[in-house]
């Protein structure tokens, strides 16, 4: 399986809006398997489309423990129906923002609806990590970033670093 190169944060495309999907056919399972493999070595627990330069609403979830057998679970075209009012706090980090990590409240659970990888309509219900991860995977699909919710200060050093980590990637050792 192919693996995909992962956008880096400060990229445009991280900020624009994906587009739902009118249908669900092996083109689309392949490249959901794709993103699925770039997941995995990255290695994170969720990937939107965005994070590999593609503005459809696709996500891959998958928050077993390395001990556990992999439940990969892939989102299209969701919707979240309902965010509980008690929040709970993550510290998240982002394949698009490499090596930086920040607390972050955010509803405790959350209903959503969504096509699943065979095109049949789900709904699911999520709580603890997984309504967490639901969550920012959506935010991808909106062009929202986790560092969007904290301090202007504490976003600007992180993007500050950001850039600085992309021109060090750059440089060629000869
Ligand atoms: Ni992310």
């Amino acid at each position: 399986m192919i693996k995909r190169e992962i956008v880096i944060e400060p990229d445009p495309i991280l900020r624009e809006k994906s587009q739902p999907l009118e249908n669900v056919d092996d083109k689309l399972r392949k490249l959901m398997d794709e993103m699925l493999t770039t997941m995995y070595e990255a290695p994170g627990i969720g990937l939107a489309a965005v994070q590999i330069g593609i503005l459809k609403q696709i996500i891959v979830i998958d928050i077993s423990k390395e001990s556990e057998k992999k439940n990969p679970l892939f989102l299209i075209n969701p919707i979240i129906t309902f965010k509980s009012k008690n929040t709970s706090i993550h510290e998240e980090g982002c394949l698009s923002l490499p090596g930086h990590f920040a607390k972050i409240e955010r509803p405790a659970e959350c209903h959503l609806d969504y096509i699943d990888y065979y095109g049949k309509k789900k709904n699911l219900k999520a709580e603890g990590i997984l309504a967490t991860c639901v969550q920012h995977e959506v935010d991808h699909l909106n062009g929202v970033l986790f560092v969007d919710y904290l301090s202007k200060l504490k976003k600007d050093m992180i993007i500050k670093k950001l850039i600085k980590q992309k021109k060090d990637t750059n440089k060629i050792i000869l």
